[in-house]
């Protein structure tokens, strides 16, 4: 069986990962505040592999490492590969100095912050297991595409591919890389106007699970598409 640490499964770009990954030899552990009911009823309508759902806020940065020991106590016992998927996050567009000190640090929490956390339990606690281990982050081109307005969700996704790189010389037994999506048409681009622009989370979801099994190059932050 291949295990899945999926964050952000509620809706977009990770619900549409979630649906791809329901398979019979699948357990799909999906981390967000909300539960995907719908992906849930979907593997069990199926009878499709293992789907687990912890509603879990990745702003509570410090409560991290207790949620991923949990998860590895519940892990299947006949693991032959385990993949951690970072791809929560939230977006805002305003000035630096109309931020509100807490909203800047939610977003570096959950755009940078949990996936360090979540990375550093998951190569701690999957150390026993002598099986194919990879961590995928979902960046953007806004880590170097800049705006204003930009700043802390550019910073954040510019962080996560230095922290990409960094672990990619760290280590050798779990193997790390970002990707890059385009613009896709979720929450995230509820107020764009020209949505011809934008690709289906599903073809995003293609192109990052295409990464993730074929792709992979070990330390690279590359574009999706
Ligand atoms: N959409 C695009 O055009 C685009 C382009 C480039 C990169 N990306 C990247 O693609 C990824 C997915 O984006 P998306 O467009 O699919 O976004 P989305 O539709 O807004 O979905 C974001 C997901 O993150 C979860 N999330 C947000 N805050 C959370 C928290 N505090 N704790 C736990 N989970 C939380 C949400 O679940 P809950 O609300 O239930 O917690 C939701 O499942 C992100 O990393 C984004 O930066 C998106």
């Amino acid at each position: 069986m291949e295990c899945f640490i999926l964050t952000g499964a509620s809706h977009g770009i990770g619900e549409a990962i979630g649906k791809k990954l329901i398979s019979a030899n699948h357990h799909l552990i999906c981390v967000s505040r909300k539960k995907n009911e719908a992906l849930i009823s979907l593997a069990r309508s199926e009878k499709q592999g293992i789907v687990d759902y912890f509603e879990f806020d990745l702003n509570q940065v410090t409560e991290i490492d207790n949620l991923m020991r949990n998860i590895f106590e519940n892990l299947s016992s006949r693991i032959s590969a385990l993949y951690l998927i970072n791809n929560a996050a939230i977006h805002f567009n305003q000035a630096i100095e109309v931020t509100e000190p807490d909203s800047i640090a939610r977003l570096m929490n959950i755009n940078l912050v949990a996936p360090m956390m979540l990375t550093s339990s998951f190569i701690k606690y999957s150390k026993p297991l002598n099986i194919e281990k990879r961590i995928l982050n979902v960046s953007s081109g806004s880590s170097f595409n800049l705006t204003p307005g930009g700043s802390c969700y550019s910073t954040s996704k510019s962080g996560l591919e230095t922290f990409t790189k960094s672990i990619g010389m760290e280590q050798s037994d779990v193997k790390i890389m970002s990707v890059r999506p385009g613009m896709v048409n979720t929450e995230m681009h509820a107020d764009t106007l020209n949505k011809k622009d934008l690709k289906s989370p599903e073809y995003a979801a293609d192109r990052i699970l295409t990464f993730l099994f074929e792709r992979f190059e070990h330390g690279k932050n590359v574009k999706a598409w």
